[in-house]
C-alpha cells in the first residue's frame, strides 16, 4: 500500500451539517484520496467553538490565544495531516462567516508557517456565483499556511442535480492527485517561489518577536528562513 499512514484531513465550513453539499465535495475528495490508500477525516468546522479574533495581539507576543476555544485542537490535527482539503460554501461571493473566523484565527500559524510541507485542495459549492473565486481564496489562504494547494473542484448547483454528482466525479480524481502528490512530495515551483515570497515577509514578525519567542526565532535560524544574525536579521534592512 504505497500511502500508508498518510492523513488527509477535510474540513468544511457549511453550517449545515450533513445536508451541506459542499461537505458532501469534499467528502469525495476525501474519498478519491482514501481509495488511493491515504487514512482520511472530515470535521465540521461549524460544529467547533471558533471565538472571532479580538486582535489583542496575544497570539504574536505569545504563541497562544486568549480565547479558550477549539481552535488550538483544530491547529493540532491539521499539524497532524499531511493534506488538507478545504471546503466553503459561497456566501454573498466569498466563503462562509465560520469560515472567515477562522481564517483570521490562523494568523498566527500563518506568520510561523505551522503548516509548512503540507499539501492541500479547496472546494466550494454555490447555488450561481462566485465558487471559483472562494477556492482561489482558500488556496491563496493555504499558501499563507505554507502549504502547497495543488487544485480545486466547484460545483454551481442552482442549474440542476447532474452539477454535483459530476463535481464530485472531478473531487474523487483530485483526491487521488492529492494522494499521489503526498505520497511524492511532488514538485510546485510556481506554489513554493510564493510561499517563500511570503516566509521571507514573514520572517520580520518572527525576528521582531525573536526576544519573547525565541524557541519559534530559533527553530527558523535552524531551517534557514531567517539569517540568525543580528545584521542579517535586521527587518528593517
Ligand atoms: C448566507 C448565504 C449567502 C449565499 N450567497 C450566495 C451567493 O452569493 N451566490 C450564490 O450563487 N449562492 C449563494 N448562496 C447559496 C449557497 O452558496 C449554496 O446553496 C451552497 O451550495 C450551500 O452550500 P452547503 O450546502 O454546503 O451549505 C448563499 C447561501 C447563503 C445561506
Amino acid at each position: 500500500m504505497p500511502y500508508n499512514g498518510m492523513k488527509i484531513l477535510g474540513l468544511h465550513c457549511s453550517p449545515r451539517g450533513t445536508a451541506s453539499r459542499t461537505r458532501r465535495l469534499v467528502a469525495a475528495v476525501l474519498a478519491g484520496a482514501g481509495k488511493a490508500g491515504a487514512e482520511t477525516e472530515l470535521i465540521d468546522a461549524a460544529d467547533l467553538s471558533i471565538v472571532p479574533c479580538t486582535a489583542c495581539d496575544a497570539c504574536t507576543l505569545t504563541g497562544s490565544c486568549v480565547h479558550d476555544d477549539d481552535v488550538p485542537l483544530l491547529l493540532e490535527r491539521l499539524q497532524g495531516a499531511d493534506g488538507i482539503v478545504w471546503g466553503s460554501p459561497v456566501y454573498v461571493d466569498n466563503v462562509s462567516g465560520q469560515c472567515k473566523i477562522l481564517i483570521d484565527r490562523l494568523a498566527d500559524a500563518m506568520h510561523y508557517q505551522l503548516l509548512f510541507g503540507k499539501y492541500g485542495c479547496a472546494v466550494a459549492t454555490t447555488h450561481t456565483s462566485g465558487a471559483g473565486a472562494v477556492t482561489a481564496y482558500l488556496n491563496h489562504v493555504l499558501g499563507y499556511l505554507g502549504v502547497v494547494a495543488i487544485g480545486e473542484v466547484h460545483a454551481a448547483l442552482g442549474d440542476g442535480a447532474p452539477a454535483l454528482e459530476e463535481a464530485e466525479d472531478a473531487a474523487a480524481s483530485l483526491g487521488a492527485a492529492l494522494a499521489a502528490a503526498i505520497a511524492t512530495h511532488a514538485p510546485y515551483p510556481e506554489k513554493e517561489a510564493i510561499i517563500a515570497d511570503n516566509r521571507a515577509f514573514f520572517s520580520r514578525i518572527v525576528v521582531e518577536n525573536r526576544d519573547w519567542r525565541p524557541g519559534a526565532y530559533e527553530e527558523w535560524v535552524a531551517r534557514g528562513w531567517i539569517d540568525g544574525t543580528a545584521d542579517g536579521d535586521d527587518p528593517h534592512r
